[in-house]
């Protein structure tokens, strides 16, 4: 069945927060929405269907989290990511930042350190601040043909009294999808030295070109002990609304641990409509991610064209993966708050700040290209020809 991504879908004034919250957040409401990490696409058929069913039982009653959605989310990981688990390995949370949350609530204690790689998913900054434990970074190096994890750093911030790490992997917003020796190179050293790592793969279902995103245990199988996997199927089908994502270790002791976390604040269920969705998701949506997929990567690929030919200056590393693009304005020497006058004053495009990544990323912005062809292509345009004074 061919989908039809190309559909441009008007949201303004649907209550959503990409295209009805501009004016807060970009002082106009007459941009083009390349921010919030949505994407502007009808949900698969199958995902309306099984929705469409629910609602028209009209009994909304309190669901079971049956083991065929559990089931579902098995066969997903066997046959999407080579990953065999069990379904008892398998939990549930109304969402990826809710889960991680009750983690670090579960597995440190306030006042102990966090590691994130910078620049990442602005969330991960917030959640741990929020929880009363501290923002440790270790940024990503930069090199030539993209960003790597920084082992020998990582080594040097994690003293004793940092606890976890929150992996982002595939990596919002710049786009790598982490290698299975990377993986297990990072596993080693936090396993040796007693960090738990909570492995957000919220985005593994999206890669471009071959890329193939490892989960961190099937990477580094020793490290179960040491981990906990979050997925959803949101970013993947577009369904953040819906407010529904699953967990697994391997380890049953840290899954007993997080499971009786969840339980204790009581998010260790999803409402009906958001397990009805992911059942579906996972059970009949691979049709309809194969072609999105191939859809985003030419996406990918008219940003990478737009830029060699108009904006030479405006650089981007290899994107492998995710429907954001990260773009590198330094060439231009302006300051974040010159780059984002020239984006929403004179382009007329909301793109999210870089500096929302980590503070040395002011003179980048984050692009979201999980749009229509014909908005990317306008929102290029508008960009190219604000640069272009
Ligand atoms: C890396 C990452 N984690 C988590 C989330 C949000 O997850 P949830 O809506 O399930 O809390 C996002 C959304 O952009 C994300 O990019």
């Amino acid at each position: 069945m061919a989908y039809d991504f190309d559909a441009p879908i008007d949201r303004r004034g649907t209550g959503c927060e990409k295209w009805d919250n501009m004016a807060p957040v970009f002082g106009r409401d007459d941009l083009l929405a390349f921010w919030v990490a949505d994407m502007d696409f009808k949900a698969a058929p199958e995902i309306i269907e099984a929705l469409r069913e629910k609602v028209e039982s009209g009994v909304y009653g309190y669901p079971l989290m049956t083991d065929s959605a559990r089931e579902s989310v098995v066969d997903w990981l066997a046959t999407r990511h080579c990953f065999s688990v069990d379904a008892s390995d398998v939990g549930f949370s109304p969402g990826i930042i809710t889960s991680l949350s009750v983690a670090l609530q579960a597995f440190t204690a306030p006042g102990d350190g966090v590691v994130i790689q910078t620049p990442v998913y602005p969330q991960f900054f917030s959640l741990i601040r929020r929880n009363d434990r501290a923002v440790v970074e270790n940024p990503l190096m930069e090199t030539a043909d993209g960003y790597e994890m920084d082992y020998d750093n990582l080594r040097r911030v994690l003293t004793p009294d940092v606890k976890a790490m929150l992996l982002c992997s595939p990596h919002n917003p710049v786009g790598r999808v982490w290698r299975a020796d990377e993986l297990w190179r990072l596993a080693e050293i936090c396993v040796e030295r007693g960090v738990v790592v909570l492995s957000d793969e919220i985005h593994h279902d999206i890669t471009f070109d071959g890329a193939r995103h490892v989960p961190f245990q099937l990477a580094a199988p020793e490290s179960a002990p040491w981990s906990i996997i979050f997925m959803a199927p949101s970013k993947t089908f577009n369904l953040a609304g819906l407010c529904g994502s699953a967990w697994l270790s391997k380890d049953k002791k840290i899954a007993a641990r997080m499971q009786k976390a969840l339980v204790s604040v009581h998010c260790s269920e999803i409402n009906m409509m958001a397990l009805a969705a992911l059942e579906a998701a996972y059970s009949k949506g691979a049709p309809w991610l194969d072609s999105l997929t191939a859809y985003l990567s030419s996406n990918r690929d008219l940003v990478v064209k737009f830029l060699r030919e108009r904006l030479p200056d405006v650089k981007m590393k290899h994107q492998e993966g995710t429907f954001i693009s990260w773009l590198d304005f330094r060439g231009y020497g302006l300051s974040g708050k010159e780059l984002q006058d020239v984006l929403v004053q004179k382009a007329r495009v909301a793109l999210n700040p870089g500096i929302a990544f980590g503070g040395d990323y002011d003179a980048f912005a984050r692009l979201n290209i999980g749009c229509p062809r014909g908005t990317l292509e306008e929102g290029l345009d508008r960009i190219g020809s604000a640069f272009n004074f």
